[in-house]
């Protein structure tokens, strides 16, 4: 077996400086790096059989369509998806929480009923339920989150009286915490809700199996999972998809047109108008094969150890406050250093080759209830090291002597 550190030299761009350092690159939550498999991938596509998907009764139409497919059964067997169906290609995540909201929620969701977020949302999970809300008049319920950054769960079958669909992160993309979906999950569907988990900081991390955690739609990003910018995934219970009206119209995603009426094609290609991100679900498929190889739990178990690491490293410097203490929790750790604002933070550490975020993350409302409007946020992978926190933590020394920061 390959030592998880190895799998460093399948990412080139790990080898590139940056300000004539070596490049540090903790902004994984961002998106991640692509490793050699994935480039590969839509280099052959591109050179050898690039054409498009499900029309072309010729050679290479059907070599792509073959691979277009078999990236879908890859991205259900990634997931534990009962069958394959279910799994519609979209842009990224935000695409298919909007996806579920306009062709669920549209359909289903009228003024007087409810719809349960949570503090904790980035603002993909928030704006596309505010929008709609606005048109049909329903109301929108929050979830509080406690100081420590873990959901406040002690009044949650209140909270959910009257729900009909919870919208959920799986990891908090600032604090990091891994929110205790199957739990949730269970209690929603005692209220009678459905449950959309927006799985963006998770598929990177650790093993997601969408029929353990019993939700009803799950949405990730293929950049943000290994593989190419332009591919997302929304995952959906095939008896829903089947009752809800299309998301977009046009081509691929029809059985039959005439002038006045069309019916439409069973799911997943009635999600999917228009010619798709070929290349990108096929290279997304070559990510998911990669990360399969080297094996989520063993991903996962690395996490673990590297996110304990970095918590500790990043404790031990004076002025530095990590936000969020969950006991379960994944490797994105927004921190603030006193006296110095975290853009000009990041700044000077880009200076050192570490990049990291700064500001507020895309989550507004989780900001202005930790107390901390903008933060510096470091976040790994299971391609980053060790020496990698050190170089960070080296670099945040440094940033502090410039800011001349003694502490009182
Ligand atoms: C928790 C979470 N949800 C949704 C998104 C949106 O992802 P995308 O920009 O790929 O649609 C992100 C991106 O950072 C995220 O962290």
């Amino acid at each position: 077996m390959r030592d998880l550190r190895e799998y460093r030299r399948d990412f080139p761009i790990l080898q590139a400086t940056v300000h004539d350092k070596p490049l540090i690159y903790l902004d994984n939550a961002a998106t991640s790096q692509k490793p050699l498999p994935v480039l590969e991938t839509l280099d052959t596509y591109y050179r050898t059989y690039n054409a498009n998907v499900h029309r072309g009764l010729h050679a290479l139409s059907e070599r792509a369509t073959a691979a277009y497919e078999a990236a879908r059964r890859k991205v259900a067997a990634f997931i534990n998806a009962p069958q394959p169906q279910g799994v519609i290609f979209t842009r990224n995540t935000t695409e298919s929480i909007n996806l579920v909201a306009q062709a669920w929620g549209r359909k289903f969701l009228t003024a007087g009923d409810v719809v349960l977020l949570t503090e904790m949302e980035h603002h993909s999970n928030i704006v596309p339920w505010q929008l709609l809300s606005q048109q049909i008049g329903f109301q929108i319920r929050y979830l509080v989150v406690r100081e420590d950054g873990t959901l406040d769960l002690s009044n949650l079958d209140r909270m959910l009286d009257g729900v009909k669909l919870m919208g959920l992160t799986h990891i908090s993309n600032v604090v990091g915490t891994i929110n205790p979906i199957a739990q949730i999950v269970d209690a929603a569907h005692r209220a009678g809700a459905v449950v959309l988990i927006d799985g963006a900081q998770a598929t990177l991390h650790i093993p997601v199996d969408v029929q353990a955690l019993k939700c009803d739609f799950y949405a990730f990003s293929g950049h943000k999972t290994c593989g190419p910018t332009g591919i997302g995934v929304l995952w959906g219970r095939v008896d829903l998809l089947e009752a809800m009206d299309p998301f977009l119209g046009g081509g691929e995603m029809i059985e039959s047109v005439t002038l006045e009426k069309t019916t439409y094609a069973p799911p997943p290609n009635k999600f999917e108008a228009g010619t798709p991100a070929i290349a990108e679900a096929i290279a997304l498929g070559a990510a998911i094969d990669y990360l399969t190889g080297i094996g989520m739990e063993r991903i996962a178990e690395y996490d673990e150890m590297l996110s304990s690491y970095a918590l500790e490293r990043l404790g031990s410097v004076p002025g530095v406050r990590v936000l969020g203490s969950a006991p379960q929790r994944s490797s994105a750790f927004a921190f603030t250093v006193e006296g110095i604002h975290p853009h000009d933070l990041s700044s000077l550490l880009d200076t050192h080759g570490v990049a990291v975020r700064a500001g507020h993350h895309c989550a507004q409302p989780l900001g202005r209830r930790l107390g901390v409007p903008a933060s510096a946020r470091a976040s790994t992978a299971f391609y980053n090291i060790p020496e990698e926190i050190d170089a960070l933590v080296d670099a945040l020394h440094e940033v502090k002597k410039v800011f001349g920061y003694v502490r009182p």
